[in-house]
This record gives structure tokens, C-alpha cells and sequence, in this order.
């Protein structure tokens, strides 16, 4: 592939670098939040929120005019095909991942794609060759696993790959919501198999998934685990639907470099809004998280007199602690949005210097070959999973 077009993504360029969002509801509200604010607080390469689009004109107008977006279209293919587009964030559902990625890579645009990587394995590797056929020309890729941009989880990894805690032997993570407690919450995309691929696996365990191995810098080698649904259906347009997904996930992962983790997450956990939680053990400290407190992170120095050990809260608002010298003095909390800004900035910034974005396409991928193995073990009654060994699917 010789004849892929390189988009203008240099600094010092005539032009700034053109960006477009796929997708303006959920997620494409808080992309374009992170597009508008990122240049009031961190230096990036110049850019233009270009185009938005989306299937109906008139709410993708409104919604434009509202993020601050110039223009809007309702075919992502006729923007992709743009040459003043150079960056395609795409923030639709998992269904439209794989076709929108591939397209826009392979027409040389720089691709930023919300989780999980796709639908299916099958998907997810089409989606790698694209992207390692792109970034032999300088095309950069890479899923938005955005939790690993929270300075408290960038910092725990920190603390971890510093030996902080000695050897990692145990991992909780659990990721728990309750926004389909209620029985009479209608269908949506999100329950059905074949637009969401699976439900609370796919949804909110890939970013439990994801920590495990960002913060351990490891990678889950066997699975075994339980997938439910406690409501089978649930109203549609027409009458009732049967729910083709799971309500909740558990599973307990081993690790290559010796630790063990388990997973659990749903959409069922009456009372939990948006709990994301993570417990690191090691062999001299230990480390605790929860994403409704984002800005603080518990740690335990073992090595301390055993009279003075306890946990200790460490409030990561200080301009040393990652992201934050581009926010508020000390102190002055920051929230949920910011990783989102926290993933455009770095984004802009390995494409302005020609460097591979992380989490990868092939990360990606290789949380979703713990989340079918996850779903392979629920449908053999819990039996243990090998996670192959990932192969390159092409050169670089
Ligand atoms: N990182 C996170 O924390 C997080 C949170 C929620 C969702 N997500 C992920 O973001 C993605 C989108 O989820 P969401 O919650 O924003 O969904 P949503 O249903 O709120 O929004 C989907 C958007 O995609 C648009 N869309 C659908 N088909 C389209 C088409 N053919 N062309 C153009 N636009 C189209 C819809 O109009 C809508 O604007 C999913 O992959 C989801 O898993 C990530």
C-alpha cells in the first residue's frame, strides 16, 4: 500500500489539522467537550472542529451549534473522503466501529475510535491491519480506553511499574452501574447482540479489563467466567423484545507475570451509578481507587512500621501528578470530562510527533480476546480460557 495519502498533520503546516466526529449523543457530547476545552489548557498542534456528523440533519445541526462544530453532514463516508479532514474520532456505536475505522484509515486519516474496539474478533482484527497498514505511513490509531487518563489511575501505574508496591499478586476491579435496574427501562442498541456485540461485558468490563492490564503493564493469559441476564426482555417500539445481551459479567483472570485478578461489573446494581473501582495488592503496598472520588487514590506503604501503616489519601490534584500542571492550582477538583481531554491532548500530541498512540487498535484487540474468552467460559459453565498469544497479524 503505497498510494495511502498522507493528511497534513506536521506542525508549521499551512493549515491546521481537520477533525470530525462520528456520533453526537452520549459520547460525541463528551469528545467535543474535550475538542473545545483541550487547547485552553494544554499545548497542542492547531486544530479545526471541523465536521459533525450524524444520521438526522436537523439534531446534528443543533447539536453542531452547540459543541462548536462549523459544519455538519449526515454520510460519514463523504467526510471521510474530505482532504481538509485529517482526524476521524469516531464516537458511534460498536456495530459501525470496525466498517468506519477501516475506511478512514485506509483514506489516510488519523482515527480515534470510543470502545470497545468492536463487535467481534473478526472485526476488531480487521480493524489492526488497517491500522498497521496505515501506520507504516504515519497514521496513527487508537481506542478510547479514556479511564487510563484519569491522573489517579495514571498515577497508581506510575506507583506500580515503580516497584511501589512490590509484586503485584492481586487485582480487584469491578465496574458497577444500575441504569437497567428498573424492568420497564426500553431496548435499546445496547441490548441487542448484534448492534452491541454483548452487554455489560463489552460495555463496562472492557474498561475493567483494560485497567488490569494498563495498570499492571501485563497482559491475561486465562479466563474463567459467568456472563447473566436478569431481565429477558424489556419494552420495544412494538411491544416487547427479548434482551440478547448480559445484564452482568464476572470472571477471574490470571496474568502472565503471576497475578491474579478478578472482574465484575452490571448494569444491574441497584444503587451504583458509575462505580468503577480497582484494588492493586502487592508484596509491600496496595493501592485503592473508585471513580465516583476520580481525583483521590488510597495507598498503603507496607514497609512502613506496622503501628503507622494504613491507607492513605493521596489527593492527586498537585501540578507534579500527570495532566494536572494543565488544569487549577492545588486542590481544585477536576471530574470525569477531563480524561476525555486528557486522550485528545495526547492523541494530538503523537500525531504531531509522528509517535504510536496508546491504547493501540492491537490493545484493543486484546481486550476483546478477554472478553470472548470470558464469554466462551460462561457458555462452558466456567471453564478455564487460554487467551492465545497475541501474533502480529502484519508487519510493520
Ligand atoms: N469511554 C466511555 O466511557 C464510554 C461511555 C459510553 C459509551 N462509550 C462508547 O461510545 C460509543 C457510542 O456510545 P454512546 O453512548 O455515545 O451511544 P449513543 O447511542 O448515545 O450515541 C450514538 C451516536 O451514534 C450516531 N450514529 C448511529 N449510527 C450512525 C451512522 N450510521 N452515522 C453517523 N452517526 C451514527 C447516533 O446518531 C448517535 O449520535 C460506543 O462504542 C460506546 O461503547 C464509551
Amino acid at each position: 500500500m503505497t498510494s495511502l495519502p498522507i493528511p497534513n498533520r506536521q506542525p508549521g503546516t499551512p493549515r491546521p489539522l481537520g477533525v470530525a466526529a462520528i456520533g453526537y449523543a452520549f459520547m460525541g457530547q463528551a469528545h467535543s467537550n474535550a475538542w473545545r476545552t483541550v487547547a485552553n489548557h494544554f499545548d497542542v498542534p492547531a486544530f479545526e472542529q471541523r465536521v459533525l456528523v450524524g444520521r438526522h440533519a436537523e439534531a446534528v445541526a443543533t447539536a453542531a451549534k452547540k459543541y462548536g462544530w462549523s459544519e455538519t453532514a449526515t454520510d460519514w463516508r463523504e467526510v471521510i473522503a474530505r482532504d481538509d479532514i485529517d482526524i476521524v474520532d469516531i464516537c458511534a456505536p460498536g456495530w459501525l466501529h470496525a466498517e468506519i475505522a477501516t475506511a478512514a484509515l485506509a483514506a489516510g486519516k488519523h482515527v480515534l475510535v470510543e470502545k470497545p474496539l468492536a463487535n467481534s474478533l473478526a472485526e476488531s482484527e480487521s480493524m489492526v491491519r488497517a491500522a498497521q497498514a496505515a501506520r507504516a505511513l504515519g497514521v496513527r490509531s487508537m481506542v478510547g480506553f479514556n479511564y487510563r487518563r484519569i491522573p489517579a489511575l495514571t498515577l497508581a501505574r506510575r506507583l506500580i511499574a515503580d516497584g511501589r508496591l512490590g509484586t503485584i499478586r492481586q487485582v480487584r476491579a469491578s465496574y458497577l452501574q444500575d441504569w437497567l435496574a428498573d424492568e420497564e427501562s426500553p431496548m435499546t442498541w445496547r441490548l441487542r447482540k448484534e448492534t452491541a456485540g454483548s452487554g455489560a461485558l463489552g460495555d463496562i468490563a472492557s474498561h475493567a479489563v483494560d485497567q488490569v492490564q494498563y495498570l499492571l503493564g501485563d497482559t491475561v493469559t486465562e479466563v474463567s467466567g459467568r456472563l447473566h441476564t436478569f431481565v429477558t426482555e424489556r419494552p420495544g417500539p412494538d411491544g416487547p423484545e427479548p434482551v440478547t445481551v448480559d445484564d452482568a459479567a464476572w470472571a477471574t483472570l490470571s496474568l502472565a507475570g503471576g497475578a491474579v485478578a478478578s472482574v465484575d461489573v452490571s448494569r444491574v446494581a441497584l444503587g451504583q451509578k458509575n462505580a468503577l473501582r480497582v484494588e492493586v495488592y502487592g508484596t509491600t503496598g496496595s493501592l485503592t481507587f473508585n471513580l465516583e472520588n476520580p481525583n483521590e487514590l488510597y495507598f498503603l506503604n507496607g514497609t512502613e512500621p506496622i503501628e503507622v501503616q494504613g491507607f492513605r489519601r493521596i489527593l492527586v490534584t498537585e501540578p507534579e501528578h500527570p495532566y494536572i500542571s494543565g488544569w487549577w492550582p492545588q486542590g481544585h477538583v477536576i471530574g470525569w470530562e477531563h480524561s476525555f481531554t486528557h486522550q485528545i491532548r495526547d492523541f494530538l500530541l503523537n500525531i504531531q510527533s509522528g509517535t504510536d498512540p496508546s491504547p493501540s487498535f492491537e490493545e484493543g484487540m486484546g481486550v476483546q480476546h478477554v472478553l470472548a474468552a470470558i464469554e466462551a467460559s460462561s457458555a462452558a459453565g466456567g471453564a478455564t480460557v487460554a487467551i492465545p498469544a497475541l501474533i502480529p497479524l502484519s508487519k510493520d
